[in-house]
């Protein structure tokens, strides 16, 4: 090819030189002999001049088809085409040029790949639930936890209307508010067959230059958060309540004892009732000050073995005379040789005086109430019953009896002078020694608790 090249540059004046020159020795001595070599010479000088260009022509056109070939690769999205062309072809460069264009391309392209992989491990791995919404409202992109949190069955919804999918017409129209008006949102969502679950929805339009997407709605399961809100309100509530009635009556009695024209034995009388009531008013906020000491964890814990059989012999000697005052028997049968069980003594003493209060106190007169221990299949876990022939508890209530303030029986428990919180302290506990408690009742045959403690192992800390 490069002896065609300097062909071009030569071939036509060289022919038109041979020419002219034919055509001036024609009137010299032997000019036609000579004329006709010229002749000749100009002849076979642009035959060659035909040929080269005829030849560069072919191999032009052999490039261009191997071009437009690897363009039509790169097209159909083969970046790994590459055209080699002979290095004296004057379309090399250009085909260097395009090589380096692929390169570039395919770098390009395995950058965007990679950023993509990355944005779906990020949004598949968020725990917030993501929903890209395109202009006409259509899922563009939907991520794990969004299908889980609005209960989507299917795994590819992409594509679809977001209505379809979630059938809520208020994040609906929440959302067109917001891609109308280019704002944000929130919404609380919660399904049709649950409402403790509540989910807060967050959505935002998005900026025309992004490629016609119309919204992202943000997710995040707010039910714990709503929950303890509930909870924190009905606390409020319920200790507001609480404190109300021995108020009421402690105003209502020395506003009587005010008055003077009122005899000795009933300024007596309305004085202990007084007394009865702050007392009552001093337990209520000692119960609560030991449930909020215990749930940040600023009560003294002591650990230790504990022996269960002195624990709980103590603590039914010490009762025994109300047991006998509310006309009940109470049977203690502790097998001798129970092991130790780790925890804290005084705590473990609060849980049982706790149980067997309540027994006493929810049994009529003429029951029986029996305290009894035993060790578990795989002797790891011991378990002491406070079982009582009393009124029981409704099975509706049973799940309840541990929240704070709950009573079956408001009146009995009030009038008895309980403040509700017992079974509450109780659970706390026995939650912060890792065991459990277990309830069984019937209503009018009566109820037995069961409080699981872990026994003390070789080597435990003490
Ligand atoms: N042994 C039992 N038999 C029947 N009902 C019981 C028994 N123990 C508890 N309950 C029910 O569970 C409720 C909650 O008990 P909890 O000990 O927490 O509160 P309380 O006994 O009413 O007041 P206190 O805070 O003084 O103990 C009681 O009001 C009662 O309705
Ligand atoms: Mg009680």
């Amino acid at each position: 090819m490069r002896g065609i090249g300097r062909a071009n540059v030569w071939l036509v004046p060289g022919a038109l030189g041979l020419a002219t020159a034919g055509a001036l020795v024609l009137s010299l001595p032997r000019g036609r002999l000579w004329a006709a070599l010229l002749f000749v010479g100009a002849w076979i000088w642009t035959a060659r001049y035909l040929i080269a260009r005829r030849r560069e022509q072919r191999f032009l056109s052999e490039s261009v088809v191997q071009l437009n070939d690897t363009v039509e690769r790169w097209a159909s999205g083969d970046l790994h085409a590459r055209v080699y062309l002979d290095q004296d072809d004057p379309l090399d460069s250009l085909a260097h040029g395009m090589n380096r264009v692929a390169e570039v391309l395919m770098e390009r392209t395995r950058d965007l790949e990679q950023d993509k992989k990355q944005l779906e491990a990020i949004l598949t791995s968020m725990a917030n639930g993501i929903i890209i919404l395109n202009h006409g409202l259509t899922i563009t992109l939907i991520n794990r936890a969004a299908l889980q949190m609005f209960r989507v069955q299917e795994s590819s919804v992409t594509g679809r209307h977001l209505l379809e999918v979630i059938r809520d017409v208020r994040i609906d129209d929440a959302v067109h508010r917001v891609t109308r008006a280019q704002g944000t949102e929130t919404v609380h969502w919660s399904p049709p067959d649950s409402e403790a679950v509540v989910v807060e929805v967050t959505i935002a339009s998005l900026p025309e230059p992004l490629g016609g997407l119309g919204a992202v709605m943000v997710s995040r399961d707010v039910s714990l958060q709503s929950q303890l809100d509930r909870m924190r309100q009905d606390f409020v509530a319920n200790v507001s309540h609480e404190l109300q009635t021995p108020l009421t009556i402690i105003r209502g009695f020395t506003e009587t004892l005010m008055e003077e024209d009122i005899d000795q034995e009933s300024r007596t009388r309305f004085t202990r009732l007084i007394h009865e009531e702050a007392n009552r008013m001093s337990r209520l906020v000692d119960d609560l000050l030991t449930l909020s000491r215990m749930e940040h964890h600023s009560l003294p814990f002591a650990v230790e073995g504990v022996d269960l059989l002195v624990l709980v012999e103590s603590l039914v000697s010490r009762l025994a005379p109300r047991v006998q005052e509310a006309g009940l028997t109470m049977v203690c049968q502790m097998p001798a040789g129970l092991p130790l069980v780790l925890g804290d003594a005084d705590r473990l003493q609060e849980v049982f005086l706790n149980l067997i209060q309540n027994a006493i106190q929810y049994t009529p007169a003429g029951g029986t109430i029996t305290v009894s221990a035993q060790t578990d299949d795989s002797g790891q876990w011991v378990g002491v019953s406070v079982e009582d022939t009393g009124i029981g508890i409704p099975s509706q209530d049973v799940p309840r009896i541990f929240e704070r303030f709950y009573r079956v029986d408001k009146a009995r428990s009030r009038a008895s002078g309980g403040t509700g919180l017992g079974l509450a302290i109780v659970k706390h506990i026995i939650e912060l020694h890792r065991g459990r408690i277990e309830v069984n009742s019937e209503v009018g045959q009566g109820t037995r608790f069961t409080v699981w403690l872990s026994r003390e192992q070789e080597g435990d800390d003490r």
